[in-house]
């Protein structure tokens, strides 16, 4: 019988992936589904049960894809440490395994502060309580799903932590505030994760657009014209390759999506859109 500790770390990408999405339902979460899906991963998408109706939607597309089968919902708060760890369970229970996880879920202020300050406001027009809501939401979230999911990664020697963040310039814009600093936290906690982890087999990478992008987090009434705006698509051929065997030992780096160039192999759009995460 092979006991625990006889388990060796595995040497080879697994021949499944499966992945868990964090904000999956709607926006760039929705568009890195179906791309890591219509790659053939299996997607564990995580997303607030008040979403379910953006979740149907997805569902739907996916089904309309022929990708149904890789895609699993599942009712997860990514500030509960408590939804966090169901949810790796769950992909587990799902599908057997799990060895990624993309950290997308975030959000900019609340609409109750829309009122106070607004999303143009100074920082100390914002209230206290917007402040918490989006640090527990774009921090201590993908921080706790990263702690659950890690020693699984870890334990078997081949995983992937992807952090959606932002442009440098977006984390220190004027009125940005506090989405630009917990953005910049997690450039910060992707090169201190990629060290802690270094030599596991398991890398840490963000992954950002490259701009604004044309989802629900770029109001409409700020910017009407949607065709200016950087379409969620962009993000699915990076994750995908970000997934994938082929980017086995890029740890620590950073990915611009609108430079992803599909005309050429991934592994030069990567070397290209590509530079060393944090500053
Ligand atoms: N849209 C942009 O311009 C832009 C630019 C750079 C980076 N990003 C990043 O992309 C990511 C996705 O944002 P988006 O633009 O698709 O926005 P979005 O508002 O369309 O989607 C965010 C998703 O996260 C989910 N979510 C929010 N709080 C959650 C929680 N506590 N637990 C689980 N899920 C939660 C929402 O339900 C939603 O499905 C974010 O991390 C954002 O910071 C967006």
């Amino acid at each position: 019988m092979v006991t625990a500790t006889e388990i060796q770390p595995a040497v080879h990408a697994p021949r499944h992936v499966t992945a868990i999405v964090t904000g999956a339902a709607r926006g760039m979460g929705r568009a890195m589904t179906l791309g890591l899906a219509a790659a053939g991963v299996r997607v564990a998408a995580a997303d607030l049960p008040s979403s379910r109706a953006e979740m149907d939607e997805l569902l739907d597309t996916a089904r309309r894809q022929g990708v149904a089968d890789n895609v699993f919902p599942v009712d997860c708060d990514v500030t509960r440490w408590e939804d966090c760890a169901k949810a790796v369970q769950a992909a587990i229970d799902r599908f057997g395994a799990v060895h990624g996880l993309v950290n997308n879920a975030g959000i900019r202020v609340l609409d109750a502060d829309l009122t106070k300050g607004g999303r143009h406001g100074r920082f100390y027009e914002h209230d206290t309580e917007t402040w918490r809501r989006v640090v527990e939401t774009n921090i201590v979230g993908p921080f706790q799903m990263a702690k659950a999911v890690a020693p699984v990664l870890v334990a078997q020697g081949w995983g992937r932590i992807v952090n959606i963040t932002t442009s440098h310039s977006t984390m220190v814009a004027q009125s940005f505030s506090p989405y630009g600093p917990t953005k910049a936290a997690m450039e910060a906690a992707t090169v201190i994760w990629a060290k802690d982890l270094a030599g596991t087999g398991v890398t840490v990478n963000a992954l950002l657009p490259g701009g604004a992008g044309n989802t629900r987090m770029i109001p409409q009434a700020d910017v009407p014209d949607r065709s200016t705006l950087i379409q969620p698509e962009v993000m699915m051929a990076p994750i995908a390759w970000l997934m994938s065997a082929a980017s086995d030992g890029v740890t620590g780096r950073r990915f611009i999506a609108k430079q992803w160039d599909p005309a050429l192999d991934p592994a030069a759009a990567a070397a290209k859109a590509g530079a060393p995460a944090g500053w």
